[in-house]
């Protein structure tokens, strides 16, 4: 009779341990996983940015595009707003600019009026291929490097600086 008892004891023992085991995986898994799938996810790839059909942006006049990037690394989320301006020179030739002044980094701002980009922080001029041409600037704004696609204008991140 005793003998009876512990091993029915131990047998529920067994059964909730068991019972207590299998609940806990079967919770336990899918919760890891969903706390490091973060960590282990792919960074964004985008470093390609698509500005629309080339046709959009007038010859000759510099025409401003803005976008937000949104960068996924781990738990952490990091938004980052672009400024930038397309100058087509021609047909089929286009230069995309930066709009980050290259002194203290305000953004500059496209005058037609004198053809200037100019930054309004402390008066620095660039002229309309962004070359720096008064005030304190120290070089061009910087450039991206652009593609064509299909009659599509893509430039890819981020820009390069130019030399001064
Ligand atoms: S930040 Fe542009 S001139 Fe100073």
């Amino acid at each position: 009779m005793k003998n009876n008892d512990l091993n029915r004891r131990d047998f529920i023992k067994m059964t909730a341990a068991a019972i207590g085991g299998l609940i806990g995986t079967v919770i336990g898994i899918p919760s890891v996983a969903y706390l490091l799938s973060p960590s282990l996810r792919a960074e964004e790839d985008a470093d390609s940015i698509a500005l629309g059909p080339l046709e959009n942006y007038p010859i000759g006049v510099p025409t401003r595009f803005d976008f937000t990037r949104t960068k996924v690394n781990g738990w952490e989320r990091t938004a980052t707003n672009y400024g930038l301006f397309v100058f087509r020179k021609s047909e089929s030739e286009v230069r995309v600019f930066s709009d980050i002044c290259t002194h203290l980094a305000c953004r500059v701002n496209w005058h037609p009026d004198i053809q200037h980009y100019i930054s309004p922080c402390h008066d620095g001029h660039f002229d309309i291929t962004g070359k720096n041409i008064s005030g304190p600037p120290p070089r061009p704004l910087d450039e991206f490097i652009t593609k064509i696609e299909d009659g599509n204008l893509f430039v890819t991140l981020p820009p390069f600086k130019r030399d001064a």
